[in-house]
Parts: C-alpha cells; structure tokens; sequence
C-alpha cells in the first residue's frame, strides 16, 4: 500500500534521521527480539545462519544479531529505500542487498532458501497475510521467521488529541484514520492467529508497550516525522509545515504529552 509515498519518505525525510531513534523504541524492540532469537537458537549447534531481512532499513538488526552472537551470519536484504540500503552497507559490508518490494521477495536471492527471514517493522505497510506464505516459500524446512510490529493499539493518545476539535479546526476538519494509511494487525492474538493459519507455530511472543513522552511540539515532530512513527499522519495534516501561532498553540494546548506504543515481537518457525 502507498508504496511510492513510503518510498519517496524513506529516501527524501527520515533516512538521515532513522538511526537517532528518539525514545530508543527502534532499538529496545530490536534488543528483545535478538534476545528471543537467542534463546531459540540457544541449546542448538547452529553455526552459520543464512539471514534474509525483509525491509532491512539501515541495517540495525542484522548489526546488532551479529555483535549478540557468534554465529557465522550470511546476510540478504531487501527495502524499498536506496538510501535506508546505503547507510545498512556502512554497518553491514557484506549484506547482500537490493532495493525492492517485499510483495515481490521471490525475485531476489533467488535459489536461497534462509534459516531466519526478519520483518521487523513492516507488517504497517504490507500486511501480515501477505508477507505469511511467500516468507513459508523463502524458508527453510524448521526455518525460522522473527517478527516485530506494531499494532492498532499504539498511539492512542495521539490519535485522541489529533482527532479532538480543537485540532480538527486548526487542520482543517480532517480527520486522522490511522486504518487508511498503515495496516497493522490489531493486538498480538491477530498476529498468532495469522501465523498459525499460514503453516507456522509460535515459539516465543510478546508485547512491549514502550511509554513515549513528548515535552513539546518539537519533539514530537523529531519522533513522528522525521523519525519515522507517523511520517504518512504529519505529512497528511500538513503538521510539520504548521506556522510559528501554530506551533505556539499546540505547544501551550496539546504539549507536554505522553503516549505508548503497542509493539508485538514473536519468533515462529515453520513447520509441516
Ligand atoms: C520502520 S522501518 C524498519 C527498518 C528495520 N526493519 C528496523 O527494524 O529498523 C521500515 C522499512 O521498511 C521499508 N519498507 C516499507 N515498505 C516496504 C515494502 N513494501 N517492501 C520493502 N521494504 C519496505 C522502508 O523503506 C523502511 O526502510
């Protein structure tokens, strides 16, 4: 969905920006699902590990995998992104990458099949059904998949102020539908369920509901625009454009404000 706006917002605003992970929410999502990978991998005498990350980014997860283990990692990537590809090279020399759609991971690395395939922070954009049987296909038999995202219960006091009338006069009228831009699953039972429907079964899960505390509008914009969160919901209120009275209002009306995000994080592996 929106694949030349993600495109265009990745490439154009938060690539400098996505490594800064104001909040460290990026990070501490990634620390637990390394963890939980390797309490999977843990008691098994794997030695080298062929690893496909779906919506690679800058190269975070495949970085931080290899300085948690020691395991001989071969790494593969794919993200729409040139950019995000760019700066996961300065971190990972030998990923072997390629800009690309997730809805189409069959047409690279082809005759690899992968002992992890990662997506981690994807299943916003496209949605877990369709990621399901074509990671099945790319992994190998037992293969591993590990996956982190959000889901609708992130974000609700910001959606809650966005959406009060106060905001709505100042923007416009508009009304923001988290559900048009982004198709996270609803809670983690969603992501379960999905998986078990597809062929695989759950090895580990949870949920982190990191808390987020925004001092001012400023700092809101670092975390939701050029951070990345809510880039699609700021462009479409045309909040990071707003005017010096604007900002001032918001500042005095909505800001300080805390929020949470709601972030499922399970390793599955195929079976069957
Ligand atoms: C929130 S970032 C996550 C990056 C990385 N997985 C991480 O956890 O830090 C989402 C990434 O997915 C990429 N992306 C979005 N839609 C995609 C698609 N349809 N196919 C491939 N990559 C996509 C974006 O370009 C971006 O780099």
């Amino acid at each position: 969905m929106h694949t030349e706006l993600t495109q265009r917002q990745y490439d154009e605003v938060i690539a400098p920006h996505y490594d800064d992970d104001p909040q460290s929410v990026i990070g501490d999502s990634l620390d637990r699902a390394v963890s939980q990978l390797i309490q999977h991998f843990g008691g098994q005498s794997v030695k080298q590990l062929s690893v496909f990350d779906i919506g690679v980014g800058t190269g975070m997860f495949l970085a931080e995998f290899r300085r948690s283990t020691e395991f001989d990692i071969r790494p593969f990537g794919i993200d729409l992104s040139e950019k995000m590809i760019d700066i996961a090279l300065d971190k990972v020399p030998d990923l072997m990458a390629e800009v690309g759609t997730a809805e189409r991971m069959e047409d690279y690395f082809s005759g690899e099949s992968f002992d992890l395939i990662s997506t981690h922070f994807v299943t916003g954009f496209v949605p877990l059904q369709a990621l399901a049987p074509k990671i099945r296909e790319r992994l190998q038999p037992d293969g591993i998949w590990s996956i982190v995202g959000g889901t609708k219960a992130g974000f609700s006091a910001s959606q809650r102020k966005a959406n009060s009338k106060l905001i709505r006069w100042l923007f416009g009228g508009r009304r923001l539908q988290v559900d048009d831009l982004v198709c996270n699953p609803a809670d983690l039972h969603e992501v379960e369920t999905t998986l078990r429907q597809h062929g695989f079964k759950i090895c580990q899960s949870e949920v982190f509901t990191p808390q987020l505390y925004f001092a001012d509008f400023d700092e809101f914009l670092d975390f939701a625009y050029w951070g990345g969160w809510l880039t699609p919901f700021v462009e479409s209120m045309g909040l990071h454009k707003c005017r010096p009275l604007v900002r001032a209002l918001l500042n005095r009306l909505v800001f300080p404000m805390k929020d949470h995000h709601n972030i499922a994080i399970v390793v599955a592996q195929k079976i069957g």
